[in-house]
């Protein structure tokens, strides 16, 4: 694991201090802690929310203070109370092995950042072969450029993962379900494995959010978050997190320093608004997202529904054991049709957009295909593959577009 000594003086220990200080009321659930954490009604006038700090310069009161960095915040990038309440909000949903979270202008900045926190030149890491692909583009463009190797493993590999690691094996990349594909992995059976060898395991957990599946208590070192989707929930802010456990927490305060990442403070209000509510949304989403799954389950245009949350997917006996919900994501395996025949479908739709992202409160399709660039696995489902991103809209309306989608389909065949 990287040491923050690796990276020269860590650049806020205040920062990891205060972080690791507050701890997060345990004994409340976490619906609860998300209405309450990262609030000091006190120190906001009496007013529900926090101020919303446009800040870069901060001044000091005397030259002494100055010379000293003696000032509770330094800089706009290193921290404001805008970014200490969402942080403090995120911590405590990520429990009590949660030491501290980064903020980060995207997700993806998030996953760069992270990995970039626990590898060095000559080191090797193992990557998931369904991992979301601009993660494995960032390995092959910059980690490799670095002289840090990836191997791409099968989702399903589990505890044989030990056949993999190497000596200079620093870290194991997990995500599941898996980006568009849907695999699910024994996320507890790699930390392990990983852990015995002394490799860290980071996982992208924008799927299920820590309220479905809390990462770091189920092995996890560094859990991910692209809070563009859920925790936004509205389609308008682009958001990253990563929360970490004690180990590797100050190597990573110290990259994100280095890298002079931060968060505009619009998003973190509004991503922090957005948390108030993730509850309630996500319950919805996980309602709506079965309901609209089960129906495409029993059409006959439809080969195969991948969601883990339905009895019949491969993964559901693991998600049912680690999981306490699941998202408005999934995707399906279509009969083999021609295109065109699939593009009438997606035209016809009215109330699924055809849009990338995920995690707003709008319901969205797309045509996707895994099979050019996954290079441990085959991807071979046998038909084309739309991922549905099911919103709050009511699901008989979405379930009658869809039919009407199913009848242009049917026409162009
Ligand atoms: C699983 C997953 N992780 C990470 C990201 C990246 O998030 P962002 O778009 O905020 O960089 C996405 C975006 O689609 C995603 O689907």
């Amino acid at each position: 694991m990287a040491d923050a000594a690796v990276y020269g003086r860590p650049l806020e220990p205040d920062r990891i201090d205060h972080a690791m200080a507050k701890k997060p009321p345990t004994s409340l659930k976490p619906e609860t802690r998300l209405v309450t954490a990262g609030r000091d009604t006190k120190g906001q006038h009496g007013f529900v929310n926090p101020a919303v700090y446009h800040a870069s310069t901060v001044l000091y009161p005397t030259a002494e203070d100055q010379v000293a960095h003696r000032s509770r915040y330094q800089y706009g990038r290193r921290g404001t109370p805008t970014s200490e309440a969402l942080e403090d909000a995120l911590r405590t949903l990520d429990g009590e092995n949660c030491a501290g979270v980064s903020l980060m202008p995207s997700g993806l900045a998030a996953i760069s950042t992270a990995l970039l926190s626990v590898v060095g030149s000559g080191d090797h890491i193992l990557v998931t072969d369904s991992v979301y692909r601009p993660t494995r583009n960032f390995c092959e463009g910059v980690l490799k450029r670095m002289g840090v190797a990836t191997t791409y493993y099968d989702p399903l590999i589990g505890a044989d993962i030990a056949k993999l690691l190497q000596p200079n094996t620093k870290a194991v990349f997990v995500e599941a379900p898996g980006s568009q594909s849907f695999e699910m992995q024994d996320i507890p059976a790699i930390a392990k494995v990983a852990h015995a060898k002394g490799a860290v395991v980071l996982t992208d957990n924008t799927w299920a959010t820590p309220l479905y599946f809390r990462a770091l208590d189920k092995g996890v070192d560094l859990s991910i978050q692209a809070g563009t989707k859920y925790i936004g929930g509205h389609s308008d802010i682009m958001f990253g997190c990563v929360s970490a456990n004690a180990a590797t927490l100050p190597a990573l305060k110290a990259t994100m320093n280095y890298l002079g990442l931060c968060v505009g403070p619009d998003d973190m209000f509004l991503a922090l608004r957005g948390l108030r509510t993730l509850a309630v949304r996500l319950a919805r989403h996980h309602q709506s997202g079965l309901t609209v799954a089960r129906w495409l389950e029993r059409r006959p245009e439809v080969a195969r529904v991948l969601h883990p949350a339905l009895e019949s997917d491969p993964g559901h006996a693991i998600w049912k054991r680690d999981f306490t919900g699941a998202c408005g994501l999934f995707s399906i395996v279509l009969k083999p049709m021609p295109e065109k025949a699939v593009h009438a479908f997606m035209n016809e739709l009215s109330l699924f957009g055809m849009g990338y992202s995920w995690g707003g409160f709008e319901s969205l399709v797309i045509l996707f295909d895994c099979a050019e660039y996954r290079t441990a696995t085959k991807w071979a489902p046998g038909g084309p593959t739309l991922r549905f991103h099911i919103g709050l809209e009511d699901t008989g309306d979405l379930i009658a577009d869809l039919e009407r989608g199913f009848a242009a389909m049917a026409a162009a065949k």
